[in-house]
Formats: C-alpha cells, structure tokens, sequence
C-alpha cells in the first residue's frame, strides 16, 4: 500500500499488527509519546500525555472507544480525542494510523482519514 506522508509530519513504526491486538494498546517513545490502540480491529492513536496533567493514557483503562486517565479517571474518546468527563476539559490531538506491509504505522501531526478515526487492517 503506499500513501503520501504530509509535510510536516512525522512516520511512527510502531509494530506488527498481530503484536497489538484487540483490547490492546502500545506507547510509542516520540518528541511527545504517542499511545496506540486496538478496539475490535480498528487501531487509533492519541497524544500518550492526559491534557489535565502528565499522566500516560496508556496506562488507563480500556472501555470500548473511551480511555479513563489513570491519575483522575477523565475519560477520553480516541475518536476525536475530546475528553468525556472532568476534570480534563481539553482535548488530546488524534493522529492517522495506517497498516503497511502488515505494520501498524502513525502519521504524527495528521488528522485521521476515516470519519471515525481508526485505521483496518484490511490485508
Ligand atoms: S492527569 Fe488525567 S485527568 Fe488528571
């Protein structure tokens, strides 16, 4: 598969689709950490740090499309990135996941393509 990478932004390998399955989820070491998640097959990434302080959302909860902050329990959904509940009231930026060659791959800085967010592995 191949795809443009927008100027100005940043290629993430993260892993091999099958090393991050279902219910899943993956921090991946950037200038601002990423976290990537598996729900049902469909992977989405976000900003790894809470936006109300410096707690890793992956290390939160997983329910469904909402991730809760490990710290205050806000709880964020990785479609839009926005959070659900306080005391965060900003939200997390969302970035494009794309499979490539059997890889889960982040386009750090890059709006997701799908209107819900998340990437297939359709291969
Ligand atoms: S650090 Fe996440 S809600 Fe406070």
């Amino acid at each position: 598969m191949s795809s443009t990478v927008p100027s100005g932004s940043q290629t993430l390998l993260v892993c091999a689709v099958d090393e991050l399955p279902p219910g899943q989820v993956r921090k991946v070491d950037a200038e601002r950490p990423i976290a990537v998640f598996n729900v049902d097959g469909v992977f989405y990434a976000i900003d790894d740090t809470c936006s109300h302080a410096d707690a890793s959302l992956s290390e939160g909860d997983l329910e469904g499309h909402l991730v809760e902050c490990p710290w205050h329990v806000s709880r964020f959904d990785l479609r839009t990135g926005r959070p659900c509940s306080l005391p965060a009231s900003k939200p997390v930026r969302t970035h494009a996941v794309e499979i490539r060659d059997g890889n889960v791959v982040v386009l750090v800085g890059t709006a997701p393509q799908l209107a819900d967010g998340g990437a297939r592995n359709v291969s």
